[in-house]
């Protein structure tokens, strides 16, 4: 080989040795190894407390601040600044880059993911928080949970704010749907399930508003007044189980005010020492940080000394007037670093730090799917008189649908619970483009018509809108089955005034009725509503707001392929003035009654004496001897179930469920306490445990549930804690909060 023939070569085989180092660097640019983060606080066997101190020993003054306030009113103000790192949610928390902690990114997400039009997004609707509370299912709810936090994760999002678990101490609070119903022992399981499920996908859950926002009406200035006792037993119990369960990292303080006695004294509830210091932190150990609810922040030294840690969305009190407030000692640097502590270490224990959100695109196939699932044990059988249901899709020859978009959708809950439809509103009364209006009444693209004329392809199926009842009820009287639809849109911002439904619709059902013995009512409401045509309709379904597996759903129970399992997690009045209150405490100083919500400030700050203390819902109805339309805890199923054998000791029940029909099906089996005469609270029964049940037709099974020691306990407030009064407990067994066939005597001794 000649000399230049082997420099040539060699000068070819180092090119290609050049191209090769060179593809092997482009290819390290796209790839690159990922080298241990060798950072102190990136030590994942170290304790989310330890990480956070750590990383904190770091901060300078101002990076701490940044974890105390928001930046604004980001994605919910069209004029507000969309911050760096923001992804334009409700919510954003500054990180420190150079330390390598991100930024909190905060969606409203109560019943799915809010603001998503904004994105292009997909979000699933899910059924409301009530209809869901209605399964009694701490499974379903973990689902619901785990929807809302694997979409919060596909958009980018590292914090949920959703997780009401206000009681619903009035039917007409605007936000009862996103909320777990009027049992603080059923709402606070459903709702620290909930927010596991979001946690469990490595997202920051949150838990609210925090406390007794049970009210719309002047939620900005009403003073909520309640003994200790009474608060501990009710709304603070609810918060304490779903907080124990779930351990969120956030905690949304209300708007309210609130005066608790003792101690007394009248505060807002996000600057108020014993609920925040004293319940929340001390009592329930609480390790995650209280973030205001937006503009809920009222003072500054106030606010952090009596435990508000984070104010959202902006940083009026907590941003440049906290650091001054640290630098003159009138707030300790401990307390500031207290709160910084408390944010850090629920990022580290969420995992939002070591595997943040990686974007992709949500399933709406898997999504819509869950929502379906979780209807399908949520919508409450109320009425099934000469058993007209479930329809025989053989025989039936034709069924008119009546009212409440029921070609196009199923409705929504408005507010800042609100999810924007897929493809718009399904039935908009005024078209717009893009996401959905503040309180705007938004209908989801799930046909009841559509599913209806699926199970029953030999029928004929016919809508009529409702909006003329003597038209609707001319195609009523065409047709061998007449399906109502009623709706009762409800939203945060406002309360309804009555339970009865809008709209005049009590006068569309008359008249179907009355043109069709064969009437079924199905209601898609927030709340409770009054029926005063009950008698005159075959069958009544709860449907609530039932999300976007809605109509399959429905279609499913309607035709008997899903044998209800819902139980109501909320009475039914019969009306109004079975309540405890009349009307909505502060209804009647609203200035501008039409108004379509009701402005901050609009309504004085005014007093709401919590008159019915502990009593909340079916306790107030037992104890006053009022007889609702419809009981907490009821239920109707396709098959029907038979109760034995009750033993019961001071630590678990045991019991028989038979299924005495022809179906499958699943009972809620419910187990509830009546305490002794010493307690004073001896005039109602209490709610302390229950259990699904799934059983073949003709199947038993023996159930025992263990009774937790606080569901029986009374808070002493002498003792700062609960305690089992001695005496005699009458332990009931049975299908709801007013049919308890089985009873029991325990004793607890002194
Ligand atoms: C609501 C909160 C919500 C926040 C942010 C407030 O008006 O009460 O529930 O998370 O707005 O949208």
């Amino acid at each position: 080989m000649s000399v230049s023939l082997l420099s040539s070569r060699l000068v070819l085989c180092s090119a290609s040795a050049l191209l090769l180092i060179a593809a092997l660097s482009i290819s390290a640019q796209t790839a690159p190894v990922p080298r241990p983060d060798t950072r102190p606080w990136m030590n994942k066997s170290l304790s989310p407390d330890q990480r956070a101190d750590l990383v904190m020993k770091e901060m300078t003054l101002d990076e701490k601040m940044s974890f105390v306030h928001g930046t604004g009113w980001n994605g919910l103000r069209a004029d507000a600044v969309i911050p760096k790192g923001s992804l334009g949610g409700a919510g954003y928390v500054q990180g420190v880059e150079r330390l390598g902690i991100p930024g909190i990114n905060m969606a409203d997400s109560a019943v799915g993911i809010r603001l998503a039009a904004q994105g292009s997004h997909y979000a699933t609707l899910l059924p409301s928080v009530l209809g869901a509370a209605c399964s009694w299912d701490k499974d379903a709810l973990f689902l619901f949970g785990s929807v809302l936090g694997r979409e919060l994760r596909d958009m980018g999002y590292n914090m949920s704010i959703g997780g009401g678990v206000d009681l619903a101490r009035d039917p007409r609070n605007g936000r009862n749907f996103e909320y777990a119903g009027e049992d603080p022992v059923l709402a606070g399981t459903m709702v620290g399930s909930l927010a596991r499920g979001v946690q469990a996908n490595q997202v920051m859950g949150d838990i609210k508003h925090y406390a007794f926002n049970d009210q719309e009406t002047g939620r900005t200035t009403v003073n909520v007044i309640l003994d200790q006792r009474a608060a501990r037993e009710s709304d603070l119990l609810a918060f304490q189980i779903a907080i124990g369960m779930a351990q969120p990292a956030g905690v949304m303080c209300s708007y309210n005010r609130d005066t608790i006695t003792p101690p007394g004294g009248t505060d807002w509830s996000c600057e108020n020492d014993y609920l925040l210091n004293q319940v929340l932190k001390k009592d329930f150990d609480f390790k995650g940080f209280v973030l205001s609810d937006w503009g809920g922040t009222h003072s500054t030294v106030h606010a952090a000394l009596s435990g508000l840690d984070q104010e959202q969305p902006g940083s009026g009190f907590f941003g440049d007037p906290l650091k001054a407030a640290v630098q003159k000692n009138q707030v300790p640097m401990s307390r500031l670093d207290d709160a910084v502590h408390r944010v850090l270490r629920s990022m580290f224990a969420n995992g939002v730090i070591d595997n943040p959100p990686v974007t992709q695109v949500p399933d709406p196939f898997r999504g819509r799917d869950d929502a379906e699932h979780i209807a399908d044990e949520s919508i409450v059988l109320l009425k099934n008189s000469s058993q007209i249901l479930p329809l025989n899709p053989a025989s039936v020859q034709s069924i008119a649908l009546i009212g409440s978009h029921a070609d196009v959708g199923v409705l929504s809950g408005g507010g800042s619970a609100q999810v924007d439809a897929p493809g718009g509103n399904a039935a908009p009364t005024h078209p717009h483009p893009g996401g959905a209006f503040w309180m705007e009444t938004v209908y989801f693209p799930s046909s009841p018509l559509k599913e209806i004329g699926k199970r029953a392809p030999s029928a004929k199926v016919a809508f009529d809108p409702g909006t003329d009842p003597a038209a609707a009820a001319k195609l009523a009287a065409a047709s061998e089955i007449a399906i109502v639809f009623v709706n009762q849109p409800m939203s945060e911002g406002k309360d309804s005034p009555t339970i009865s439904l809008p709209d005049n619709q009590d006068a569309l059902v008359d008249a179907v009725a009355a043109a069709n013995p064969h009437t079924i009512v199905v209601i898609e409401n927030g709340a409770p509503v009054s029926m005063p045509w009950a008698d005159r309709v075959q069958g009544i379904i709860d449907a609530w707001y039932p999300g976007i597996g809605g109509a399959q759903s429905l279609a499913g129970i309607l035709f008997g392929d899903v044998n209800p399992s819902g139980r109501l997690a909320i009475t039914f009045a019969k009306s109004d003035d079975q309540l405890p209150h009349p009307q909505v405490p502060g209804v009647d100083l609203i200035k501008n009654p039409g108004a379509r919500h009701h402005a901050p400030g609009e309504i004085p700050l005014f007093d709401a004496p919590a008159t019915e203390g502990v009593r909340v819902g079916y306790k107030w109805f037992e104890s006053e001897k009022k007889d609702p339309l419809f009981p907490f805890g009821f239920g109707l199923s396709y098959t029907t179930y038979e109760y034995s054998g009750l033993n019961a000791s001071q630590h678990e029940v045991t019991f028989t469920v038979h299924n005495s029909g022809s179906r499958a099906g699943t009972e809620v089996a419910q187990i509830y306490a009546v305490l002794p005469a010493s307690t004073g609270e001896s005039t109602f029964k209490r709610l302390v445990a229950w259990d699904r049940v799934s059983l073949a037709p003709g199947e038993s099974k023996t159930v025992t549930l263990k009774l937790d020691p606080l569901y029986l306990s009374i808070f002493d407030v002498s003792k700062n804690s609960f305690v089992l009064a001695p005496g005699d407990y009458t332990i009931l067994a049975g299908s709801s909060s007013a049919e308890t066939p089985l009873s029991a005597t325990i004793h607890i001794a002194q």
